[in-house]
């Protein structure tokens, strides 16, 4: 399938700043593709970004979502400082509005999205990279929330994700400081789940997708809000959503096939 173009049932795009493609059957992949500023986020960025989480909310058979950098260099080396150093202070809130809908957009996509990071992850890349549902790193990849240095706060999310992901203490010293972090170090935090050569994170993070696409699609999408609603409720009403949609799930072909098969020792072929 042509990288940026879409026919049949959904609508022709043509984006300049990111490059979507279905690498294969269901397994989506989004490169943010502004090598010469590093990959940095600008609303025009952020916009295609929108229409590509569009695109994949109109596709049923999407099973997987893979987001990187183009190039070897970064994978969204921040908000685009070029266009940020024009904005008023409206602006500035509106741009961070623009950026914290469509990370949380992202971060509910019903299907899994997996942030691929090939290099650097600062500021808004970082924030981009915390709003996927994991992180499969590369081991040149540089993490960090550098805004102090630029006079500002982080404002796609970045204070709050890295806080619940890394813990206050942690979060605290990286935001004020504004270090890097190796992708080692990243790893030991719990921010990223795996560090590969930077030659095989392209494969290793096909390899995931592929394992997540043959399974139920149903089963992930409600185990997907499960871990993503259920983090910000208290643990009696996050239970309770637990029980109603282990419930909802006996009502899927999914449950059905998945039950079935293991009765008669046979593998799973989900629909
Ligand atoms: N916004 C806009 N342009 C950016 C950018 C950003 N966040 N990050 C990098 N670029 C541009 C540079 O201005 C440069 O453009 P030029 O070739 O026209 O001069 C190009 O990308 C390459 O960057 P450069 O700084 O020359 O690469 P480097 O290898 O020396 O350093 C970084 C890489 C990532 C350490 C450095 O670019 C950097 O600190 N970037 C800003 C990171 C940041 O503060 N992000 C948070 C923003 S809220």
């Amino acid at each position: 399938m042509n990288a940026t173009h879409f026919e049949g049932s959904l609508p022709a795009q043509e984006f300049s700043n990111i490059l979507l493609d279905e690498v294969e059957n269901g397994i989506y992949r989004l490169t943010i593709n502004r090598p010469k500023t590093l990959n940095a986020l600008n609303a025009d960025t952020l916009k295609e970004m929108d229409a590509a989480i569009e695109i994949l909310e109109a596709d049923p058979s999407a099973r997987v979502l893979l987001i990187t950098g183009a190039g070897e260099k970064s994978f969204v080396a921040g908000a685009d400082i070029e266009h940020m150093s024009h904005l008023t202070p409206i602006e500035g809130k509106a741009f961070a509005e623009q950026g914290m809908r469509i990370f949380r957009r992202l971060e509910t996509l019903r299907i899994p999205v997996v942030a691929l990071v090939n290099g650097y992850a600062l500021g808004g890349g970082c924030e981009l990279a915390m709003s996927c549902d994991f992180i499969l790193a590369a081991e040149n990849a540089k993490f960090g929330q550098p805004e102090v240095n630029l006079g500002i706060t982080p404002g796609f999310g970045g204070s709050q994700r890295l806080t619940r992901l890394v813990g206050r203490a942690m979060a605290m010293e990286l935001l004020v400081t504004g270090r890097t972090m190796s992708a080692e170090e990243a790893m030991r935090r719990g921010l990223v789940n795996h560090v590969y050569p930077q030659a095989e994170l392209a494969d290793e993070g096909m390899k995931l997708a592929a394992m997540i696409a043959g399974k139920s699609s149903s089963a992930i999408q409600l185990t997907k809000q499960l871990v993503q609603r259920g983090q910000d409720l208290d643990l009696d009403n996050a239970c309770v959503m637990e029980s109603d949609l282990f419930g909802l799930s006996f009502s899927t072909e999914d449950r059905q096939e998945g039950m079935s098969a293991f009765l008669e020792n046979r593998k799973a072929k989900f629909s």
